[in-house]
Protein backbone atom coordinates (compact mmCIF):
# COMPACT_ATOMS: atom_id res chain seq x y z
CA UNK A 1 0.00 0.00 0.00
CA UNK A 2 1.19 3.16 -1.27
CA UNK A 3 2.67 5.84 1.62
CA UNK A 4 -0.13 8.68 2.87
CA UNK A 5 1.31 12.03 1.55
CA UNK A 6 -0.02 15.56 2.18
CA UNK A 7 0.39 17.96 -0.36
CA UNK A 8 2.45 21.70 0.55
CA UNK A 9 1.62 24.52 -2.83
CA UNK A 10 3.90 27.68 -2.92
CA UNK A 11 0.86 30.26 -3.72
CA UNK A 12 3.38 32.17 -5.33
CA UNK A 13 4.89 30.07 -7.70
CA UNK A 14 2.59 27.18 -8.14
CA UNK A 15 5.70 24.85 -6.99
CA UNK A 16 4.14 21.62 -4.87
CA UNK A 17 5.88 18.57 -2.94
CA UNK A 18 4.43 15.84 -1.33
CA UNK A 19 5.54 14.74 2.07
CA UNK A 20 5.34 11.72 3.66
CA UNK A 21 3.05 11.25 6.70
CA UNK A 22 4.63 8.71 9.16
CA UNK A 23 1.74 6.27 10.95
CA UNK A 24 2.22 5.87 14.52
CA UNK A 25 1.26 3.04 16.76
CA UNK A 26 -1.18 5.23 17.99
CA UNK A 27 -1.57 9.08 18.09
CA UNK A 28 -1.37 11.79 15.51
CA UNK A 29 0.11 11.01 12.20
CA UNK A 30 3.83 12.91 11.42
CA UNK A 31 4.11 15.19 8.36
CA UNK A 32 7.88 14.31 7.23
CA UNK A 33 9.17 17.58 6.52
CA UNK A 34 12.76 16.71 6.64
CA UNK A 35 13.17 17.42 2.91
CA UNK A 36 11.49 20.77 2.75
CA UNK A 37 14.44 22.88 3.07
CA UNK A 38 15.71 20.96 0.39
CA UNK A 39 13.22 20.57 -1.62
CA UNK A 40 11.34 23.67 -1.29
CA UNK A 41 14.01 26.20 0.55
CA UNK A 42 11.10 26.98 3.28
CA UNK A 43 12.18 26.15 6.92
CA UNK A 44 9.00 25.09 9.33
CA UNK A 45 8.47 27.82 12.32
CA UNK A 46 7.52 25.79 15.58
CA UNK A 47 8.85 27.96 18.68
CA UNK A 48 8.00 25.96 21.90
CA UNK A 49 7.21 23.16 19.65
CA UNK A 50 3.70 23.11 19.88
CA UNK A 51 3.22 20.78 16.95
CA UNK A 52 6.88 19.23 16.37
CA UNK A 53 7.50 15.44 16.79
CA UNK A 54 11.59 15.57 17.28
CA UNK A 55 12.06 12.24 17.26
CA UNK A 56 10.40 8.51 16.94
CA UNK A 57 10.38 7.08 20.31
CA UNK A 58 8.75 3.18 21.61
CA UNK A 59 9.24 4.28 25.52
CA UNK A 60 5.69 6.51 26.31
CA UNK A 61 2.78 7.12 25.20
CA UNK A 62 0.76 10.07 26.11
CA UNK A 63 -2.38 11.37 25.04
CA UNK A 64 -3.78 14.92 26.25
CA UNK A 65 -6.58 15.32 25.23
CA UNK A 66 -8.10 11.98 26.68
CA UNK A 67 -5.23 11.90 29.80
CA UNK A 68 -3.61 8.67 28.82
CA UNK A 69 -0.05 7.78 30.24
CA UNK A 70 1.61 4.57 29.31
CA UNK A 71 5.32 3.20 29.70
CA UNK A 72 6.38 0.69 26.97
CA UNK A 73 2.11 0.09 26.47
CA UNK A 74 1.32 -0.23 30.06
CA UNK A 75 -0.94 2.39 31.43
CA UNK A 76 0.33 4.31 34.16
CA UNK A 77 -2.74 3.14 36.47
CA UNK A 78 -1.77 -0.75 36.34
CA UNK A 79 1.90 0.28 36.66
CA UNK A 80 0.90 2.46 39.97
CA UNK A 81 -1.08 -0.51 41.24
CA UNK A 82 1.16 -3.58 40.24
CA UNK A 83 5.13 -2.63 39.50
CA UNK A 84 7.16 -0.51 41.84
CA UNK A 85 9.76 1.74 40.77
CA UNK A 86 13.02 -0.34 40.18
CA UNK A 87 10.51 -2.66 37.81
CA UNK A 88 9.94 0.60 35.46
CA UNK A 89 13.37 1.63 35.54
CA UNK A 90 13.63 -2.35 33.98
CA UNK A 91 10.51 -2.03 31.84
CA UNK A 92 11.43 1.67 30.47
CA UNK A 93 15.33 0.85 29.55
CA UNK A 94 14.66 -2.55 28.14
CA UNK A 95 11.62 -2.16 26.87
CA UNK A 96 9.86 -5.43 28.65
CA UNK A 97 9.02 -6.13 32.27
CA UNK A 98 11.34 -8.54 33.84
CA UNK A 99 10.26 -12.04 35.23
CA UNK A 100 11.90 -13.27 38.45
CA UNK A 101 15.53 -14.07 37.58
CA UNK A 102 15.79 -10.99 35.17
CA UNK A 103 14.88 -8.87 37.86
CA UNK A 104 16.59 -10.32 41.01
CA UNK A 105 19.87 -9.82 38.59
CA UNK A 106 19.00 -6.08 38.07
CA UNK A 107 18.17 -5.57 41.69
CA UNK A 108 21.85 -6.78 42.77
CA UNK A 109 23.73 -4.70 39.83
CA UNK A 110 21.83 -1.75 40.91
CA UNK A 111 22.41 -2.83 44.27
CA UNK A 112 26.63 -3.20 43.50
CA UNK A 113 26.68 0.41 42.32
CA UNK A 114 25.15 2.52 44.99
CA UNK A 115 28.53 3.66 46.56
CA UNK A 116 29.72 6.70 44.85
CA UNK A 117 33.82 7.25 44.19
CA UNK A 118 35.26 8.56 47.75
CA UNK A 119 36.66 11.78 45.80
CA UNK A 120 33.23 12.87 44.88
CA UNK A 121 32.28 13.77 48.35
CA UNK A 122 35.34 16.08 48.03
CA UNK A 123 32.61 18.07 45.83
CA UNK A 124 30.26 18.45 48.48
CA UNK A 125 32.78 20.76 50.46
CA UNK A 126 33.12 23.29 47.45
CA UNK A 127 29.39 24.52 47.71
CA UNK A 128 28.26 26.94 50.58
CA UNK A 129 25.81 25.17 52.89
CA UNK A 130 22.87 27.13 51.58
CA UNK A 131 23.31 26.49 47.88
CA UNK A 132 20.10 25.07 46.72
CA UNK A 133 20.40 20.97 45.97
CA UNK A 134 19.79 21.36 42.72
CA UNK A 135 22.69 23.16 42.20
CA UNK A 136 24.55 20.36 44.13
CA UNK A 137 23.04 17.72 41.46
CA UNK A 138 24.08 19.24 38.61
CA UNK A 139 27.42 19.96 39.73
CA UNK A 140 28.11 16.52 40.97
CA UNK A 141 26.14 14.30 38.38
CA UNK A 142 28.02 16.29 36.20
CA UNK A 143 31.22 15.41 37.99
CA UNK A 144 30.55 11.61 37.41
CA UNK A 145 31.86 11.92 34.18
CA UNK A 146 35.20 12.88 35.54
CA UNK A 147 34.96 9.90 37.25
CA UNK A 148 33.32 6.98 35.34
CA UNK A 149 35.29 7.07 31.96
CA UNK A 150 35.54 3.01 31.90
CA UNK A 151 32.67 1.85 29.98
CA UNK A 152 32.08 4.95 27.97
CA UNK A 153 32.24 3.59 24.94
CA UNK A 154 28.48 5.43 23.70
CA UNK A 155 28.26 3.23 20.90
CA UNK A 156 28.68 0.01 22.80
CA UNK A 157 25.09 -1.60 24.27
CA UNK A 158 26.93 -2.78 27.60
CA UNK A 159 28.43 0.01 28.38
CA UNK A 160 25.18 1.95 27.80
CA UNK A 161 23.52 -0.70 30.39
CA UNK A 162 26.45 -0.10 33.07
CA UNK A 163 26.17 3.83 32.42
CA UNK A 164 22.18 3.64 32.82
CA UNK A 165 22.28 0.78 36.31
CA UNK A 166 25.04 3.54 37.27
CA UNK A 167 22.57 6.72 37.21
CA UNK A 168 19.95 4.56 38.28
CA UNK A 169 22.06 3.33 41.33
CA UNK A 170 24.09 6.94 42.34
CA UNK A 171 21.20 9.41 41.89
CA UNK A 172 19.84 8.38 45.32
CA UNK A 173 23.25 8.61 47.16
CA UNK A 174 24.02 11.84 45.81
CA UNK A 175 20.53 13.44 46.05
CA UNK A 176 20.60 12.13 49.58
CA UNK A 177 24.13 13.77 50.32
CA UNK A 178 22.95 16.49 48.92
CA UNK A 179 20.31 16.79 51.84
CA UNK A 180 22.94 15.96 54.08
CA UNK A 181 26.01 18.47 53.04
CA UNK A 182 23.02 21.49 53.34
CA UNK A 183 22.15 20.69 56.96
CA UNK A 184 25.66 19.83 58.11
CA UNK A 185 24.74 16.43 58.68
CA UNK A 186 27.21 12.91 57.96
CA UNK A 187 27.05 11.60 54.73
CA UNK A 188 25.25 7.89 54.89
CA UNK A 189 26.48 4.91 52.89
CA UNK A 190 23.79 2.93 50.95
CA UNK A 191 22.20 -0.33 53.00
CA UNK A 192 22.43 -3.29 50.44
CA UNK A 193 19.70 -4.77 52.78
CA UNK A 194 17.44 -2.29 52.07
CA UNK A 195 14.84 -1.98 48.41
CA UNK A 196 15.56 1.27 47.05
CA UNK A 197 13.43 3.99 48.57
CA UNK A 198 14.02 2.40 51.64
CA UNK A 199 17.43 3.12 50.96
CA UNK A 200 16.86 6.28 50.10
CA UNK A 201 15.30 7.46 52.95
CA UNK A 202 17.76 5.88 54.96
CA UNK A 203 20.38 8.10 53.83
CA UNK A 204 18.73 10.75 54.31
CA UNK A 205 17.02 11.06 57.57
CA UNK A 206 19.48 8.25 59.74
CA UNK A 207 21.87 9.76 61.95
CA UNK A 208 24.58 7.57 63.88
CA UNK A 209 23.03 8.26 67.55
CA UNK A 210 20.31 6.99 67.45
CA UNK A 211 18.43 3.45 65.23
CA UNK A 212 15.97 4.72 62.73
CA UNK A 213 13.65 2.22 60.61
CA UNK A 214 12.00 3.75 57.77
CA UNK A 215 8.19 4.04 58.05
CA UNK A 216 6.44 1.59 55.43
CA UNK A 217 3.69 4.11 54.47
CA UNK A 218 6.79 6.41 53.12
CA UNK A 219 9.17 4.48 51.48
CA UNK A 220 5.66 3.39 49.41
CA UNK A 221 3.92 6.99 48.96
CA UNK A 222 7.66 7.48 47.81
CA UNK A 223 8.14 5.05 45.45
CA UNK A 224 4.95 5.41 43.36
CA UNK A 225 5.23 9.08 43.29
CA UNK A 226 8.80 7.95 41.97
CA UNK A 227 7.13 5.93 39.48
CA UNK A 228 4.74 8.17 38.59
CA UNK A 229 7.72 11.14 37.46
CA UNK A 230 9.93 8.30 35.50
CA UNK A 231 9.32 9.33 32.37
CA UNK A 232 6.84 11.61 30.00
CA UNK A 233 8.16 11.60 26.10
CA UNK A 234 9.67 14.48 24.81
CA UNK A 235 9.78 16.96 27.78
CA UNK A 236 11.58 19.89 27.94
CA UNK A 237 14.36 17.63 30.42
CA UNK A 238 14.29 14.96 28.08
CA UNK A 239 14.76 17.05 24.88
CA UNK A 240 17.91 18.44 26.51
CA UNK A 241 19.59 15.18 27.46
CA UNK A 242 18.49 14.39 23.70
CA UNK A 243 20.18 17.09 22.49
CA UNK A 244 23.11 16.56 24.45
CA UNK A 245 23.36 13.26 23.52
CA UNK A 246 22.98 13.81 19.82
CA UNK A 247 26.35 15.62 20.04
CA UNK A 248 27.34 12.63 21.16
CA UNK A 249 28.65 14.09 24.32
CA UNK A 250 29.73 12.03 27.87
CA UNK A 251 26.04 10.76 29.25
CA UNK A 252 26.41 11.76 32.88
CA UNK A 253 27.15 15.67 31.43
CA UNK A 254 24.14 14.87 29.45
CA UNK A 255 21.68 14.08 32.23
CA UNK A 256 23.82 16.75 34.15
CA UNK A 257 22.24 18.81 31.52
CA UNK A 258 18.55 17.57 32.20
CA UNK A 259 18.60 18.15 35.50
CA UNK A 260 19.77 22.13 34.96
CA UNK A 261 16.49 21.78 32.90
CA UNK A 262 14.63 20.29 34.70
CA UNK A 263 15.11 22.82 38.04
CA UNK A 264 12.67 25.98 36.32
CA UNK A 265 9.71 26.35 38.11
CA UNK A 266 8.15 25.51 34.63
CA UNK A 267 9.07 22.46 34.39
CA UNK A 268 10.12 20.09 37.36
CA UNK A 269 10.57 23.29 39.90
CA UNK A 270 7.08 23.78 40.16
CA UNK A 271 6.34 21.29 43.00
CA UNK A 272 8.56 23.45 45.04
CA UNK A 273 6.66 26.65 43.72
CA UNK A 274 3.02 24.80 44.67
CA UNK A 275 4.17 24.29 47.99
CA UNK A 276 5.62 27.79 48.67
CA UNK A 277 1.78 28.99 46.93
CA UNK A 278 -0.12 27.35 49.13
CA UNK A 279 1.87 28.20 52.73
CA UNK A 280 1.56 32.00 51.18
CA UNK A 281 -2.25 30.77 50.84
CA UNK A 282 -2.51 29.43 54.07
CA UNK A 283 -0.82 32.13 55.80
CA UNK A 284 -2.11 35.35 54.18
CA UNK A 285 -5.08 37.36 54.92
CA UNK A 286 -6.35 37.45 50.91
CA UNK A 287 -8.74 34.82 50.54
CA UNK A 288 -8.02 31.69 47.96
CA UNK A 289 -10.34 33.63 45.00
CA UNK A 290 -8.38 36.67 45.26
CA UNK A 291 -5.31 34.06 44.28
CA UNK A 292 -6.88 32.80 41.50
CA UNK A 293 -7.86 36.39 40.61
CA UNK A 294 -4.24 36.70 40.17
CA UNK A 295 -3.22 33.80 38.31
CA UNK A 296 -6.36 35.48 35.73
CA UNK A 297 -4.20 39.03 35.59
CA UNK A 298 -2.07 39.32 32.75
CA UNK A 299 -0.72 42.17 34.22
CA UNK A 300 0.34 39.93 37.69
CA UNK A 301 3.40 37.39 36.78
CA UNK A 302 1.33 35.24 39.49
CA UNK A 303 0.22 31.57 38.10
CA UNK A 304 -1.54 29.20 39.69
CA UNK A 305 1.77 26.65 40.01
CA UNK A 306 0.65 22.90 39.66
CA UNK A 307 -1.69 23.93 36.97
CA UNK A 308 -2.06 23.52 33.35
CA UNK A 309 0.39 21.41 31.38
CA UNK A 310 1.46 21.76 27.44
CA UNK A 311 0.75 17.99 26.61
CA UNK A 312 -2.45 17.40 29.25
CA UNK A 313 -5.56 19.22 28.37
CA UNK A 314 -7.44 17.07 30.93
CA UNK A 315 -6.94 16.10 34.54
CA UNK A 316 -3.11 14.72 34.81
CA UNK A 317 -3.20 10.79 35.12
CA UNK A 318 -0.75 11.14 37.91
CA UNK A 319 -2.24 13.76 39.55
CA UNK A 320 -5.16 11.92 40.55
CA UNK A 321 -3.05 8.91 41.78
CA UNK A 322 -0.85 11.50 43.81
CA UNK A 323 -4.03 12.67 44.99
CA UNK A 324 -5.42 9.96 46.34
CA UNK A 325 -1.99 8.85 47.91
CA UNK A 326 -2.16 12.52 49.69
CA UNK A 327 -5.31 11.15 51.40
CA UNK A 328 -3.78 7.95 52.28
CA UNK A 329 -0.68 9.81 54.21
CA UNK A 330 -2.57 12.59 55.64
CA UNK A 331 -4.65 10.10 57.57
CA UNK A 332 -1.34 8.58 59.14
CA UNK A 333 -0.88 12.28 59.83
CA UNK A 334 -3.82 13.15 61.21
CA UNK A 335 -3.55 16.32 64.08
CA UNK A 336 -0.34 17.47 61.45
CA UNK A 337 -2.99 20.34 61.35
CA UNK A 338 -0.46 23.00 59.02
CA UNK A 339 -0.58 19.58 56.97
CA UNK A 340 -4.12 19.22 56.69
CA UNK A 341 -4.49 23.24 55.97
CA UNK A 342 -1.91 22.85 52.93
CA UNK A 343 -4.24 20.15 51.79
CA UNK A 344 -7.54 21.82 52.41
CA UNK A 345 -6.60 24.77 50.50
CA UNK A 346 -5.17 22.54 48.18
CA UNK A 347 -8.63 20.60 47.51
CA UNK A 348 -10.48 24.03 47.47
CA UNK A 349 -8.05 25.52 44.92
CA UNK A 350 -8.88 23.45 42.88
CA UNK A 351 -12.24 23.11 42.96
CA UNK A 352 -12.36 26.99 42.11
CA UNK A 353 -10.33 26.79 39.38
CA UNK A 354 -12.28 23.75 37.80
CA UNK A 355 -15.14 25.78 37.96
CA UNK A 356 -14.05 28.55 36.82
CA UNK A 357 -14.48 29.82 32.75
CA UNK A 358 -10.79 31.18 32.20
CA UNK A 359 -8.95 27.93 33.74
CA UNK A 360 -12.12 25.89 32.04
CA UNK A 361 -11.64 27.22 28.76
CA UNK A 362 -7.74 27.07 28.61
CA UNK A 363 -7.73 23.24 29.88
CA UNK A 364 -5.76 24.36 33.11
CA UNK A 365 -6.23 21.28 35.33
CA UNK A 366 -3.64 20.21 38.33
CA UNK A 367 -0.68 18.52 37.13
CA UNK A 368 1.82 16.06 38.75
CA UNK A 369 3.22 18.79 40.77
CA UNK A 370 0.19 20.02 42.37
CA UNK A 371 -0.25 17.72 44.84
CA UNK A 372 3.15 15.82 45.55
CA UNK A 373 4.62 18.18 47.48
CA UNK A 374 2.00 17.72 50.13
CA UNK A 375 3.53 13.81 50.27
CA UNK A 376 7.14 15.02 50.43
CA UNK A 377 6.29 17.33 53.22
CA UNK A 378 4.29 14.17 55.37
CA UNK A 379 7.63 12.54 55.06
CA UNK A 380 9.46 14.91 56.34
CA UNK A 381 11.05 16.28 52.98
CA UNK A 382 12.06 19.69 52.94
CA UNK A 383 10.81 21.43 49.98
CA UNK A 384 14.07 22.55 48.27
CA UNK A 385 14.99 18.74 48.00
CA UNK A 386 11.10 18.31 45.95
CA UNK A 387 12.57 18.71 42.33
CA UNK A 388 15.86 16.83 43.11
CA UNK A 389 13.20 13.84 44.08
CA UNK A 390 11.64 14.70 40.49
CA UNK A 391 15.49 14.22 38.99
CA UNK A 392 16.02 11.35 40.95
CA UNK A 393 12.96 9.57 39.38
CA UNK A 394 13.45 11.23 36.04
CA UNK A 395 16.75 9.52 35.36
CA UNK A 396 15.63 6.59 34.18
CA UNK A 397 13.57 8.22 31.27
CA UNK A 398 16.39 10.41 30.46
CA UNK A 399 18.99 7.87 30.50
CA UNK A 400 16.48 5.12 28.48
CA UNK A 401 15.70 8.11 25.58
CA UNK A 402 19.57 8.67 25.77
CA UNK A 403 19.91 4.64 24.69
CA UNK A 404 17.01 4.84 22.53
CA UNK A 405 18.52 7.55 20.04
CA UNK A 406 22.10 5.84 20.43
CA UNK A 407 20.47 2.24 19.38
CA UNK A 408 19.76 4.66 16.44
CA UNK A 409 20.75 3.40 12.49
CA UNK A 410 22.19 6.73 12.29
CA UNK A 411 22.49 9.14 15.03
CA UNK A 412 22.30 12.59 13.68
CA UNK A 413 23.30 15.63 16.14
CA UNK A 414 20.49 17.83 16.98
CA UNK A 415 20.89 21.15 15.13
CA UNK A 416 17.23 23.54 14.76
CA UNK A 417 17.37 26.40 12.59
CA UNK A 418 15.57 30.23 12.80
CA UNK A 419 13.60 32.66 11.58
CA UNK A 420 16.26 35.23 11.24
CA UNK A 421 14.93 39.24 12.01
CA UNK A 422 17.80 40.78 12.40
CA UNK A 423 19.51 43.53 10.90
CA UNK A 424 19.78 43.03 7.00
CA UNK A 425 23.56 42.71 5.60
CA UNK A 426 25.75 45.82 6.45
CA UNK A 427 29.15 47.35 6.04
CA UNK A 428 31.37 47.84 8.88
CA UNK A 429 31.33 51.92 9.05
CA UNK A 430 34.72 53.54 7.96
CA UNK A 431 34.59 56.19 10.38
CA UNK A 432 33.06 55.96 13.63
CA UNK A 433 31.32 59.08 14.68
C1 LIG B 1 5.98 19.49 34.44
O1 LIG B 1 6.33 18.60 29.54
C2 LIG B 1 6.12 17.74 30.54
O2 LIG B 1 5.75 16.62 30.34
C3 LIG B 1 6.44 18.30 31.92
C4 LIG B 1 6.12 17.38 33.11
C5 LIG B 1 6.98 16.14 33.07
O3 LIG B 1 6.57 15.15 33.69
O4 LIG B 1 8.13 16.21 32.52
O5 LIG B 1 4.75 17.01 33.08
C6 LIG B 1 6.40 18.07 34.45
O6 LIG B 1 6.78 20.32 34.11
C7 LIG B 1 4.55 19.85 34.78
C8 LIG B 1 4.25 21.38 34.59
C9 LIG B 1 4.73 22.09 35.86
N1 LIG B 1 4.66 23.54 35.72
C10 LIG B 1 3.73 24.28 36.40
O7 LIG B 1 2.84 23.80 37.11
C11 LIG B 1 3.91 25.79 36.25
C12 LIG B 1 2.55 26.44 36.00
N2 LIG B 1 2.08 26.02 34.67
C13 LIG B 1 2.36 26.93 33.58
O8 LIG B 1 3.56 27.64 33.68
C14 LIG B 1 2.04 26.33 32.20
O9 LIG B 1 0.81 25.75 32.30
C15 LIG B 1 3.00 25.33 31.58
C16 LIG B 1 4.40 25.84 31.52
C17 LIG B 1 2.98 24.04 32.34
C18 LIG B 1 2.51 25.06 30.14
O10 LIG B 1 2.68 26.21 29.43
P1 LIG B 1 2.22 26.32 27.88
O11 LIG B 1 1.82 25.00 27.33
O12 LIG B 1 3.27 27.11 27.16
O13 LIG B 1 0.87 27.12 27.97
P2 LIG B 1 0.79 28.68 27.93
O14 LIG B 1 1.77 29.30 28.85
O15 LIG B 1 0.79 29.10 26.50
O16 LIG B 1 -0.68 28.89 28.57
C19 LIG B 1 -1.85 28.90 27.75
C20 LIG B 1 -2.79 29.87 28.45
C21 LIG B 1 -2.16 31.26 28.65
O17 LIG B 1 -3.23 32.21 28.72
P3 LIG B 1 -3.60 33.03 27.34
O18 LIG B 1 -2.31 33.65 26.85
O19 LIG B 1 -4.16 31.97 26.39
O20 LIG B 1 -4.63 34.04 27.80
O21 LIG B 1 -3.07 29.39 29.79
C22 LIG B 1 -2.56 30.33 30.74
C23 LIG B 1 -1.56 31.19 30.03
O22 LIG B 1 -1.45 32.46 30.65
N3 LIG B 1 -1.94 29.52 31.82
C24 LIG B 1 -2.05 29.78 33.12
C25 LIG B 1 -1.35 28.74 33.76
N4 LIG B 1 -0.83 27.92 32.85
C26 LIG B 1 -1.18 28.41 31.64
N5 LIG B 1 -2.69 30.76 33.80
C27 LIG B 1 -2.61 30.72 35.15
N6 LIG B 1 -1.95 29.75 35.84
C28 LIG B 1 -1.31 28.75 35.18
N7 LIG B 1 -0.65 27.81 35.85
Amino acid sequence: MNAKTVTLTDNETGKQIELEVLEPTIGPPTINISSLYKDMGFFTFDPGFMSTASCESAITYMCGETGVLAYRGYPIEQLAKNSNYLETCYLLFYGELPYNKAFNEFTDMICQHTMIHEALKKFYDGFRRDAHPMAIMVGVTGALSAFYNDHCDIRNSYDREVVAHRLIAKMPTIAAWSYRYANGLPFVYPDASLNYTENFLHMMFSVPSKPYKVKPIHAKALDLIMLLHADHEQNASTSTVRLSGSSEANPYAAVAAGIATLWGPAHGGANEAVIQMLQDIVNSDNSISDYVKRAKDKNDTFRLMGFGHRVYKTYDPRAKLIREVCHEILEHHSGDTQLEKILDVAMTLEKIALEDEYFISRNLYPNVDFYSGIIFLAIGIPMNMFTVIFSMSRTIGWISHWNEMMQADQLRIGRPRQLYTGKPIRSYPEAKE
